[in-house]
């Protein structure tokens, strides 16, 4: 059977698109949601033939109201698997509670390093010589959940924000479409508040994979 996948995105869709472009077998793209009417990944998915709808944060008054709203357009889908992909909104304890073990988020550090907005320039200014992206469930604290994957990438000395941002998000395109392709497959387990990917065949004994950039100097 089919495993249905929602996904929030609030701009751009890059990471969306990765994922639709993968065509991971078992995995049906039911829906692309933004909270903005005008986020661009949204012509995109359009295109593909995907169903898409707009929930306006605008258009409520608080988050209560938002997030009940967002809940209800998504579950229209029956989602297995929300994927948050550039969703840029700060979502309630209930919201979250309700989509317990099935809501993931992709976070441009090396979690728990750099929660929240700017991740490239702290990085940049701390002076870490890796950095990278992390695949996580999504929990009631920001940027907090267990992490699934995570992909580590040098930081150069000539670095600016836009080529340490282009470097990870070339790894965000990879590490993304893999997490949902081992949800379909029904490999990724919370054992201990920890997220496992199993190898898929034990079921049991599960390891999570570090990656690093194929190309580092
Ligand atoms: C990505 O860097 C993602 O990690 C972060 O926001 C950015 C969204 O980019 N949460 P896109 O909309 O997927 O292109």
């Amino acid at each position: 059977m089919n495993k249905n996948i929602v996904i929030l995105i609030s701009g751009r869709g890059s990471n969306m698109e990765a994922i639709v472009r993968s065509a991971i077998p078992g995995a049906h793209i039911a829906a692309v949601i933004a909270n903005r009417p005008d986020a661009a990944g949204l012509d995109f998915a359009n295109r593909h033939g995907i169903a898409t709808a707009v929930v306006d944060h605008k258009a409520y008054a608080n988050r209560e109201t938002f997030d009940a709203a967002l809940a209800e357009a998504i579950d229209t889908h029956a989602p297995h698997l929300v994927v948050l992909a550039g969703f840029m909104r700060v979502l309630t304890a209930r919201f979250v509670a309700h989509y317990t073990g099935r809501l993931i988020n992709i976070h441009p550090s090396l979690l728990p390093a750099f929660p929240g907005l700017h991740t490239h320039a702290r990085a940049l200014e701390s002076g870490v010589k890796l950095h990278g992206a992390s695949v996580h469930f999504v929990t009631a604290d920001l940027d907090c959940g267990p992490i699934i994957i995570q992909a580590a990438v040098p930081v150069r000395d000539d670095d600016d924000e836009q080529s340490l941002a282009a470097r990870v998000l070339a790894q965000e395109h990879r590490i993304y479409p893999q997490t949902v392709r081992w949800f379909v497959d029904d490999r990724v387990v919370l054992v201990d508040g920890r997220a496992r990917v199993t190898n898929g065949q034990s079921g049991a004994e599960g390891w999570t994979v570090p990656l690093t950039e194929a190309d580092s100097p």
